[in-house]
């Protein structure tokens, strides 16, 4: 018997089948991560209905608590339209759809709060509303926290008076 007549397909089986496993581990993996990627805030939240009911809240509070007067008397009588700006704002501002800057361009926030003056109280009496609106709308408390956190510095960043 010949060298060769002793050869067997075997070894080529199996590494073909090897090939494949890991060809079938690597695509798993691939769309694994495809499916984790990170979620948006927007999304994690629950989209538009639940920024909606956030400002919603936020306005409710602001239009009714003493402890908001102060920076009631800074907002219009009618709130409709302030409802509306704060909400496509967040839209856009958590990670969804650029709803805010489709209707009025750049937001240039500190800018557009200059005729307001805006000091520590201001800025604390529009988080005490903001903190309790979360509170009350979004169930998922990482995103919670992340939320009101961003809104500390955003408001923080809105003072143009001392005091
Ligand atoms: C720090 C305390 C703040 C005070 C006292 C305050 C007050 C006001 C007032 C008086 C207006 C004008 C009336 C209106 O259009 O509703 C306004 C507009 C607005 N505020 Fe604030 N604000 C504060 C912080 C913030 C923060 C942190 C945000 C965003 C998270 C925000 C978002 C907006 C938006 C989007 C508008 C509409 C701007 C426009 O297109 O004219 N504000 N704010």
């Amino acid at each position: 018997m010949t060298p060769q007549a002793s050869y067997s397909t075997k070894p080529i089986f199996a590494n073909f089948r090897l090939v494949v496993i890991i060809g079938v581990v690597q695509l798993t993996s691939f769309l694994s991560s495809l499916m984790t990627q990170p979620q948006t805030l927007f999304e994690q939240i629950g989209g538009e209905t639940v920024i909606r009911r956030l400002v919603d809240r936020f306005y409710d509070l602001m239009d009714s608590q003493p402890e908001a007067a102060g920076i009631r008397a800074l907002h219009p009588a009618d709130l409709a339209e302030s409802r509306n700006k704060l909400y496509w704002f967040l839209v856009g501002w958590s990670g969804g759809p650029p709803m805010y800057i489709e209707r009025f361009g750049h937001p240039r926030l500190r800018a557009r709060h200059l005729p307001f003056p805006i000091g520590e109280s201001e800025r604390d009496q529009w988080l005490w509303c903001m903190n309790q609106a979360l509170e009350e709308t979004i169930t998922d408390g990482l995103a919670r926290t992340q939320l009101s956190r961003n809104f500390m510095q955003l408001a923080d960043f809105m003072r143009n008076k001392a005091g």
